[in-house]
């Protein structure tokens, strides 16, 4: 028998609509409460989610409630009324497709940054929320799906890291899973993944095969036998852009939302899964994960140390612009791509302590949205040189 409980997803846009969806759509009995900060937006989702479920046949109660979590007490309070045995953070200042709906140019001249430099933006939320978590006294588990891999590190030092993120990592296993199968002739369902990498080796995956300069750690196993070394790499990997090349941009979300199914359904149910996840713990970077009704454990595949895996997520890490974070919460931005954000957006920080990314975030926000506006509103601006940079 099931023990049926309680998650609170917080966050009412692209993301957290859709994993509320799926949330309300499968098991039964479960307890659901939407946060969002704009009331129809949030009423309307979580209506969809109740009803589309109604009409599925599915007995699960779906409700919503307001909160902005710059507000920590509102929110505290909302988390206290709920009692939540589930967390799932989706708040963001601004999501990863927002720079995709720039004019091409402008789009491609801001995606040579990477990911890293823009940590502020999703960072921020989920520190709010992680104060309004203790502030509740909750003892939920906490999933955040904000670039995990960099943000729950760099919180960890402050006592506020989640437990554990989802996607990234995740994202492109079931593709891993398929060419493997296709290879061996064998049926997917026989095939394990045991995948180690950071967000970066995860976005290019997808898009070209291969994982750059960012070194990564896979082992496929054949009925729970290793047959890594009976398996071409590049063959394997060409399938992800290839064969099972899928909808990208925000449609594309509908994988992340099942890569966060896979870690919220198993901790709602109390179930015991292995699964992918990125950010476990407060690590950096990406790792199999099991989870169970006694906790969360990083599982690391036969042979490979904690080093190793750690030292691939660290490569990762720096290709996707982050030098290091350090044990007190620093972050320290790799030139080039800080370079970027320094050229296209005049956002100069190649290091920011954990107590200025609050206003790192602001700075990034305000001088996106100027940055939009010159764009849309000057078509020669992509085109004309820029000064040359330092930061
Ligand atoms: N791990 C992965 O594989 C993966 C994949 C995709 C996305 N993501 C990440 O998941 C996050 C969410 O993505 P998304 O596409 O769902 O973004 P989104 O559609 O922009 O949703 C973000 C939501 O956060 C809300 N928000 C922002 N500030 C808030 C505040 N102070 N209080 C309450 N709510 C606040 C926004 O509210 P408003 O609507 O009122 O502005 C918006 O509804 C992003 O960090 C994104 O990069 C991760």
């Amino acid at each position: 028998m099931v023990d049926s409980r309680k998650a609170m997803v917080i966050g009412a846009g692209d993301l957290g609509s859709r994993v509320l969806q799926g949330l309300a759509s499968g098991g039964s009995g479960r307890e659901l409460r939407l946060v969002g900060r704009n009331a129809e937006a949030t009423l309307r989702a979580a209506n969809l989610a109740a009803l589309s479920s109604l009409q599925t046949g599915h007995r699960n109660v779906v409700s919503e409630a307001v909160s902005d979590l710059f507000d920590v007490d509102r929110t505290a309070e909302t988390i206290s009324e709920f009692q939540p045995d589930v967390i799932f953070l989706t708040a963001s200042l601004q999501s990863w497709w927002v720079i995709s709906t720039l004019p091409q140019p402008a789009f491609q001249r801001l995606y040579r940054a990477n990911f890293g430099p823009w940590l502020p933006m999703h960072l921020i939320p989920v520190m709010y929320a992680m104060r309004a978590v203790r502030a509740a006294g909750s003892d939920a588990v906490v999933v955040n799906a904000a670039f995990p891999d960099a943000v729950h590190p760099a919180l960890a030092a402050a006592g506020l890291s989640p437990h554990v993120g989802i996607g990234n990592v995740a994202n492109n296993v079931p593709g891993i899973q398929s060419s493997a199968a296709d290879l061996l002739g064998v049926d997917v369902h026989r095939i394990d993944v045991r995948f180690i990498a950071h967000h970066y080796v995860s976005h290019r995956l997808s898009r070209t095969g291969d994982s750059g300069a960012a070194d990564m750690i896979l082992r496929l196993l054949l009925d729970g036998a290793d047959v890594t070394d009976r398996l071409d790499l590049a063959e394997l990997l060409g399938a992800l852009p290839g064969r099972y090349r899928r909808t990208g941009g925000r449609d594309g979300q509908v994988m992340t939302a099942a890569s966060a199914l896979s870690v919220l359904a198993p901790l709602l149910d109390n179930l015991e899964a292995v699964v992918h996840a990125p950010g476990p713990l407060g690590r950096i970077g990406g790792y199999p994960v099991s989870l169970s009704p006694s906790g969360i454990k990083v599982v690391l595949p036969d042979g490979v140390t904690e080093a190793q895996a750690d030292a691939a997520n660290r490569s990762g890490q720096r290709c996707d612009g982050i030098t290091e974070i350090t044990a007190d919460g620093t972050v320290r931005f790799e030139p080039e791509p800080a370079g970027v954000l320094a050229e296209e957006l005049g956002y100069h920080c190649t290091q920011m302590r954990l107590d200025e990314a609050e206003d790192c975030a602001r700075e990034i926000g305000e001088r996106f949205a100027a940055y939009r506006e010159r764009v849309l509103t000057d078509p020669g601006y992509q085109t004309r040189p820029r000064l040359a940079v330092t930061v």
